[in-house]
């Protein structure tokens, strides 16, 4: 996964051509570009082409430097410039070029986008340096209209976006992946929180920051109730340190206290906080600046996430229910893997049921049967790693994007593998193995009959009967009889024929849980 996700080049391009369907950024604050010419006159002209210029409803700002040296000192504590003009021949002929060496190689910033204009054409950059230094366009000043500019722009900052959420996610990913070693530790919920918080925005696909603050303790105990900050991101990660509400800025606090006093969610003009209370009485409300409208879907997303919170941090407050802890936060990550892939309703739960009749049919022990209920809603969680466009889109996948679909099972393998707790290594051997078949053509392993885990070959029959009687991004639901013939079809093929024997005589046991779990 890790692989894909670094890779600058044809990915990156898939994502672009698909970024005209990606959900906009919220935010509000202006695109920053960096000018960088010896010419005052250029700077002029740019912000006169530029004047009235937007990109996704957010504006622009111009930063000017005159120099290579000013534009060195700008950027270097500036990690939120997009995009920088840059100009090749300034203080001498090669300032340009080794400035974007600088950037890239002394900053190690390689999110910026670049624009080279240069005035002296034959000055032309060798190709390998274009490459090799990751710069987006190269303009001959006197081919750079107004118009081919605002183009140039626009696709650079469109570049830039993509970029910025596939880094955010990954951020996030490496936080699960971290916490996930050492799940019981308040600190490490903690850093769970966060990493599933940085996703939760990258998926908004909105501003970095955001806060999730519990109030720690049960409603009962009013009195002495303080606020604690169990989660952060972004901008906002230098809170968590501190973790008091003294921390924070007199407007964030004011708003925070505000959705704790209404017990609701409140939309403020720069911010959503977002509260939920668990049956215990926790209280958690979820910052997130920079959001202006959300969907039905995100918003359901956000409720989901800090519900989840408050469940998981009251039980680690309370007692040491271990397990209880685990099974829930493996049930939020199943549903959270589950929100962002639109599978709207009860497919996590659906396929835990039709798992545990399976395995309960099949002659599995009674612990057995609760493992594998707890542990199967996990098997998508590698879906986290797979971007938006291809996870959600409405046709059929290309055969790269099928590439990128099939590292799920591992990048789930690889999220939940390192604990040694037995709830989590039952979901890492789901994750890697549902996807197999029993004939041997199934991925990621190729494994065949007994060498796949016996959790993996049920989960693969639960979760394709669910995938197939209900609707996907991608297709219709099936009618029953289509799934039922397909499944006898594939006996002895993608399942174990005694499971698919199972399934057919206990058929009206099966539908009656997809008729309970209705989407
Ligand atoms: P999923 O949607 O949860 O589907 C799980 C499994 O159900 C699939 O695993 C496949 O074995 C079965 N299945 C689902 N729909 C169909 C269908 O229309 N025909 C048949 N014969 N089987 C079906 P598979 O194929 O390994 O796919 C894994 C995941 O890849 C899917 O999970 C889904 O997220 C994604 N995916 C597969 N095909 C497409 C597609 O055409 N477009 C998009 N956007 N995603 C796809
Ligand atoms: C998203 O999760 O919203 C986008 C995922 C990505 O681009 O990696
Ligand atoms: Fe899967
Ligand atoms: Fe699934």
């Amino acid at each position: 996964m890790t692989g894909t996700l670094n890779e600058p080049g044809s990915f990156l391009n898939g994502l672009k051509q698909q970024a005209a369907n990606t959900q906009s950024p919220a935010g509000t604050a202006p695109w920053q570009i960096l000018v960088v010419d010896d010419d005052a006159e250029v700077h002029a002209v740019t912000s006169l082409v530029l004047r009235n210029f937007q990109f996704e409803n957010r504006p622009i700002q111009l930063i000017d430097a005159y120099s290579a040296a000013e534009a060195e000192t700008i950027i270097q504590d500036n990690e939120d410039i997009c995009l920088i003009l840059l100009d090749v021949v300034m203080e001498h002929e090669n300032a340009g070029l080794d400035f974007i060496k600088f950037v890239r190689q002394k900053t190690g910033n390689r999110k910026v986008r670049i624009i080279l204009r240069t005035g002296h054409p034959g000055q032309a950059p060798e190709q390998n340096v274009i490459v090799d230094y990751d710069i987006n366009d190269y303009k001959d000043k006197t081919e750079l209209t107004a118009q081919k500019l605002r183009t140039a722009i626009i696709a650079a900052l469109r570049s830039w976006r993509d970029i910025t959420i596939i880094d955010a996610n990954r951020k996030g990913l490496q936080k699960i992946i971290d916490a996930l070693g050492s799940i019981f530790k308040l600190q490490s919920l903690k850093k769970l929180a966060s990493g599933v918080l940085t996703q939760l925005a990258a998926l908004l696909g909105m501003s970095r920051n955001s806060l999730c603050v519990s109030s720690g303790m049960t409603i009962t105990r009013v009195a002495e109730k303080k606020l604690q900050i169990m989660a952060a991101s972004g901008e906002y990660e230098r809170f968590i340190d501190c973790g008091s509400e003294a921390c924070l800025p007199d407007d964030i606090r004011e708003s925070i206290k505000e959705a704790f006093q209404v017990k609701q969610t409140i939309k403020k003009p720069a911010a959503l906080v977002a509260y939920s209370t668990s049956e215990r009485g926790t209280e958690n409300v979820i910052y997130l600046s920079g959001v202006q409208d959300l969907n039905e879907w995100e918003t359901k997303l956000v409720d989901i996430f800090s519900l989840n919170a408050a469940i998981a941090f009251d039980n680690n407050y309370l007692n040491d229910e271990l397990e209880e802890t685990q099974r829930e936060i493996i049930e939020t990550l199943g549903e959270v893997a589950e929100k962002r892939s639109r599978e709207t309703g009860h497919h996590v739960r659906r396929v835990a049921e039709y798992c545990q009749l399976l395995g309960r049919l099949y002659g599995l022990s009674e612990d057995e049967v609760t493992l594998l209920g707890s542990a199967a809603p996990t098997h998508d969680i590698g879906k986290l790693g797979i971007p938006d466009n291809i996870l959600n889109k409405p046709g059929p996948l290309t055969p790269e994007e099928w590439l990128v679909m099939r590292e799920h099972p591992v990048t789930g393998h690889a999220m939940l593998g390192k604990s040694e707790r037995s709830i989590l290594k039952a979901s890492a051997q789901i994750a890697r193995t549902h996807h197999e078949h029993w004939n041997g053509g199934g991925y990621p392993d190729g494994l065949a009959e007994e060498s796949i885990p016996v959790f993996g070959r049920i989960v693969a029959l639960a979760d394709v009967f669910d995938a197939l009687s209900h609707d996907r991004v991608y297709k219709k639901a099936w009618p029953i009889d289509d799934v039922t013939d397909y499944i006898r079809r594939q006996r002895g093929e993608q399942f174990e024929p005694r499971l698919v024997d199972l399934f057919l005589e206990h058929l009206a046991e099966f539908t009656g849980i997809k008729s309970r779990f209705p989407d």
